[in-house]
């Protein structure tokens, strides 16, 4: 008789029952290493919905307190904080004065988490240029890189003064980070660190993000941001980064661009984050919405993928919720 001997090699034994398989699990997640975006609008009373985000808000500067301490007492790793100006012009003028939105919410966010966690923010001129650009643009209306990087370590006095631990390098320029490092260690920042966007994709997935700072681009931001097709460049740039002096370094967005994580975290010998942006989030929300899709089961499986593919902390608008579940265990 001509029977299939029995597979001698199974795997599935290892997955027989709960206990086996949380033992052998190969990656976990912990509150400690989400990090929760946060946006801060000028002028708000009150928090303002984001409709393309569905339960994400516009903070005000006194809901932003509460914000806080919520991440906190959830274990929440840190927040990173946006401002949404209520006036915008071409040098973004907002990003470097103390009392733009930004740097009053990071006095406030400073103040909120008592040393519990760890309080960033974003370090790019978009949100507080009127033409929308991450940069001052030339009189041909190109982004000005070296003049750009005037602004940035204009931004990041402002913003190490103002209290962030560690400045978010959004903006694509190439020298960035030399030139902030240098400017901070010049006047006594010298511990302000540096996260640098370094493998920053000009991505579609931005979408809901631009609602949320009621971004005023036209175009796009494809002479500065990496062609999404790129695999060896995004390493490239977090190589440049690193021997700039990059702190940390980051992948953006998260889930389309796995590979590229896992490469950067092979070849990295500082922290390597990702950040799981607005269209991921959003898209998830909407399919839980129309039922298409479990919706904790869905968040906890893109993170825990971002987490494998290398990344040690995850940027994610679900910080919060998600490091609630964890430490229910569920
Ligand atoms: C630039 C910045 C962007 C995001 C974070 N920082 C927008 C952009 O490059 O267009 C996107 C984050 C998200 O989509 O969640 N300040």
């Amino acid at each position: 008789m001509n029977s299939t001997p029995a597979p001698r090699v199974r795997p599935r034994r290892l997955r027989e029952t709960p206990a086996l398989r949380r033992l052998v699990a190969e990656t976990r997640l912990d509150p400690a290493d989400l990090v929760l975006p946060v946006f801060v609008r000028e002028g708000a009373s009150a928090p303002v919905p984001i409709s393309s985000m569905p339960g994400v808000v516009q903070h005000s500067l006194e809901s932003l307190p509460q914000a806080v301490a919520d991440a906190a007492a959830a274990g929440v790793g840190g927040v990173m904080l946006f401002g949404v100006p209520e006036v915008r012009d071409a040098r973004g003028s907002g990003a470097t004065d103390p009392g733009g939105i930004l740097n009053v919410a990071t006095r406030v966010a400073a103040e909120a988490s008592e040393g519990r966690l760890v309080v960033q923010t974003d370090l790019c001129l978009d949100e507080f240029t009127d033409h929308g650009h991450c940069g001052v643009l030339d009189p041909l209306g190109r982004v000005d890189n070296d003049a750009t990087l005037e602004r940035y370590r204009e931004m990041a006095l402002v913003q190490a003064a103002s209290g962030s631990q560690l400045l978010g390098l959004s903006g694509m320029m190439d020298g960035q980070v030399a030139a902030v490092r240098d400017a901070l260690d010049e006047s006594g920042f010298s511990g302000t660190a540096i996260l640098a966007y370094s493998a920053k994709y000009a991505s579609a997935f931005y979408g809901p993000f631009r609602d949320a700072v009621e971004s005023t681009l036209e175009g796009d931001r494809r002479t500065y941001q990496l062609d999404p097709g790129n695999r060896r460049e995004g390493l490239r740039e977090a190589m440049i980064d690193i021997d700039e002096g990059a702190d940390i370094v980051m992948v953006k967005p998260a889930g389309s661009y796995l590979d590229v994580l896992a490469d950067v975290s092979a070849a990295s010998e500082v922290p390597v984050w990702a950040y799981q942006v607005s269209g991921e989030y959003a898209m998830i929300e909407a399919a839980a919405a129309h039922g298409w899709i479990d919706r904790k089961r869905a968040v906890v499986e893109s993170v825990r993928g971002i987490r494998r593919a290398g990344a040690d902390a995850v940027l994610t608008y679900w910080a919060v919720e998600l490091a609630e579940w964890i430490r229910k265990g569920d």
